[in-house]
């Protein structure tokens, strides 16, 4: 795997949604994400971190006059397989009826590499994953963790220019959630890919953001470092409880 690609710079300008039940779910958004850049969408249940990421996917279109740009390339109304983003849902979002390793190589035959190099990136993958003695397991077999740890494989396998990563950790319990999230962290420092991780979790916000956008009620309150965001809150929503080592 290239571990120097660094993935790709991103813009939305002037990104609103509106669904089609009227329900306003983003005001006008402007977002600069930089490549190589991990951005942490952080807010209370329904301000729209999921609805944003949906945008930047392609699973959801702005309303007219929005815009989003990879690398400066206009993708606003270019359709999720031309993206080459890779996603990572709360849920999991496997296929059961594959094995750990089809799973991880699904993107590649998708691509219509060849059945020897998916073997040999896959095997690769899941040894980075700590996953290797379990290639041949059915995804009900899996701990949650090492669902999610299949999740990210497969999310990244085909080297996307950018990881969306919505909640990935909410549903594991404490222990586990604590070790994937560091794990999280040091895959998306090694890799340098840009990546928009979506969390309600503040401290999960603080531990792997480069800098935080703060939603509220479908706008952005307040955006930047950790620390930045820890001292000087603007939002009741944050709680300057989180142990910062200064
Ligand atoms: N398909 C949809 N149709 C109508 N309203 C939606 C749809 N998806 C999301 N919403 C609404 O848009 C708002 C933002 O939702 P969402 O982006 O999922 O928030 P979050 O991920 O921050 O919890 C909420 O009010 C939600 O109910
Ligand atoms: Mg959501």
């Amino acid at each position: 795997m290239n571990t120097n690609e660094h993935g790709a710079s991103i813009r939305l300008e002037g990104c609103t949604k509106t669904f089609a039940d009227g329900t306003l779910a983003l005001h006008p958004l402007d977002l600069s994400v930089q490549a190589g850049e991990t951005l942490v969408l952080l807010g209370p249940s329904g301000c729209g971190k999921t609805t944003t990421l949906r945008l930047i996917a392609g699973l959801e279109f702005p309303d007219d006059g929005g815009r989003i740009l990879f690398d400066d390339e206009d993708v606003t109304h270019t359709p999720i397989e031309k993206r080459n983003v890779g996603m990572v849902f709360q849920s999991y979002a496997l296929f059961p009826n594959m094995t750990v390793a089809e799973n991880v190589g699904y993107g590649l035959k998708v691509q219509k590499v060849k059945a020897a190099e998916i073997k040999s990136r896959v095997g690769e993958m899941l040894e980075m994953m700590e996953l290797g003695a379990l290639a041949h397991r059915r995804i009900d077999q899996l701990s949650g963790g090492q669902r999610q740890r299949v999740a990210l494989a497969r999310a990244i396998i085909t080297s996307p220019r950018v990881l969306l990563l919505d909640e990935p950790l909410t549903a594991l319990g404490a222990i586990l959630r604590d070790r994937l999230r560091a794990d999280i962290n040091n895959l998306l420092r090694r890799l340098g890919i840009t990546a928009i991780y979506v969390t309600h979790d503040q401290d999960e916000a603080m531990a792997l953001g480069d800098r935080i956008v703060v939603m509220d009620h479908g706008r952005v309150s307040q955006i930047g470092t950790p620390k930045e965001i820890y001292f000087a809150p603007q939002n009741d929503f944050l709680i300057s409880s989180t142990p910062f080592a200064a």
